[in-house]
C-alpha cells in the first residue's frame, strides 16, 4: 500500500485528494494548520473515511515544519509527497481582502491589466507569497526526502497563473511570481519560483531515482482566491474532476522519464505536458 504525504489538506484540493487516495485504499498521512479551514471554518477533514493520519499544526511557510514534520512522520517510508499547500497568501492578515478584491494585486488578475495592479502590490504580499507558495515546498521536501527513496514521487501543484509566456491579464505579482514558470514548453518551463525549485529538486534527485513534477490543477471550484462563489462564476471544474487527473499524473507521468516537467490538468480532456492556457 503506498504511502502519501499531502499538505494542505483542511479544504479544497487538498481535502479533494485525500478523499481519492483514502477511497482507493492508498496510507495518506494528510497536513492541516489547523482541521477547520481559515476560509470558511469547518473541519471536513476529520470525517474523510480510509487510513488517513490527520498531522495538524503544519504550517509550510513556517521555518519549523521541517522538524514538525519529522518527528510527527518519524519512521515512516513515504513513497508520494505531494505539495498542495498554497493560495494567494493573503488570508491571514486581519485586513485580508475578501471576492474580488482577494484575487488580485489591487485587483487585477483576471480582472485584467491596469496600472492599479502595480500601485497596489507591497513587498509583504510578494514576501508572504514567496513563503508558502516557493519555500513551501521546499523546506517540507528538505524534511522529507531521506525517508524517500527509488521509485519515489513528489509533485508540486503550481499554476497555469505563473506562466510567463501565458500571462496576458497582468495583476497578481506576487502569486505570480512564487509560482512562476517559463514561457516555453515541457522542461524548458522551469525557470522561476517554485518551478525552478522543482526543477532543481529533480536534477538533484535524479540518482536518488525520485521523479519530480510540477502540475497546474486548471481552474478549480475551491475557497482559492476570490472564494468559491466567485470561482464557480469563473466556470470552475469540480474538485473530484481535477483531482482524477492529478492522481493520474502522479500514477502514470511522474516518472524519472519525465522527471523535472511541468504538467497541467486538461478539462474535458487528457492531462497534457503544459502548452499554456488554463
Ligand atoms: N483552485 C484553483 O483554481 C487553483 C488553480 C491553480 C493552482 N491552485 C493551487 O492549488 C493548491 C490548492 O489550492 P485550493 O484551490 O485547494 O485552495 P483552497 O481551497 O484555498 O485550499 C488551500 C489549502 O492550502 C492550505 N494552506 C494555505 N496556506 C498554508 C500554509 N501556510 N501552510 C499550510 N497550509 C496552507 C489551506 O489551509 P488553511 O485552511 O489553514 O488556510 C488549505 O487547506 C494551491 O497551491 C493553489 O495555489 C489552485
Amino acid at each position: 500500500m503506498p504511502v502519501y504525504v499531502v499538505t494542505g489538506c483542511s479544504g479544497g484540493l487538498g481535502l479533494g485528494l485525500v478523499k481519492a487516495l483514502a477511497a482507493r485504499g492508498d496510507k495518506v498521512y494528510a497536513t492541516v494548520r489547523k482541521r477547520a479551514t481559515t476560509a470558511t471554518g469547518e473541519d471536513q477533514i476529520s470525517n474523510v473515511q480510509g487510513d488517513i493520519t490527520v498531522i495538524e499544526d503544519i504550517d509550510v511557510a513556517k521555518d519549523d515544519v521541517g522538524a514538525k514534520l519529522s518527528a510527527a512522520l518519524a519512521g515512516v517510508k513515504i513513497d508520494v509527497v505531494i505539495h498542495n499547500a498554497g493560495g494567494i497568501a493573503n488570508r491571514d492578515g486581519p485586513d485580508a481582502p475578501t471576492g474580488a478584491a482577494a484575487f488580485a494585486d489591487g485587483g487585477g488578475g483576471p480582472m485584467g491589466a491596469k496600472p492599479d495592479n502595480l500601485k497596489a502590490v507591497t513587498t509583504e504580499r510578494m514576501l508572504a507569497s514567496f513563503q508558502v507558495n516557493t519555500l513551501g515546498p521546499l523546506r517540507v521536501q528538505k524534511a522529507l526526502t531521506e525517508q524517500m527513496g527509488a521509485g519515489g514521487k513528489v509533485l508540486i501543484i503550481s499554476t497555469g497563473m505563473g506562466s510567463i509566456g501565458d500571462n496576458n491579464s497582468g495583476g497578481l505579482y506576487a502569486y505570480r511570481t512564487a509560482k512562476a514558470i517559463g514561457s516555453g514548453g515541457g522542461a524548458r518551463m522551469a525557470a522561476a519560483g517554485v518551478n525552478m525549485v522543482m526543477r532543481n529538486m529533480a536534477l538533484d534527485l535524479k540518482t536518488s531515482e525520485i521523479a519530480v513534477m510540477s502540475v497546474n490543477p486548471g481552474m478549480v471550484l475551491t475557497d482559492f482566491g476570490p472564494g468559491a462563489e466567485m470561482m464557480a462564476k469563473f466556470g470552475s471544474m469540480p474538485v473530484e474532476e481535477s483531482v482524477a487527473q492529478l492522481l493520474a499524473i502522479c500514477d502514470d507521468v511522474c516518472t524519472m522519464e519525465n522527471t523535472g516537467k511541468f504538467w497541467t490538468v486538461k478539462r474535458g480532456a487528457a492531462p497534457m505536458e503544459f502548452a499554456g492556457g488554463f
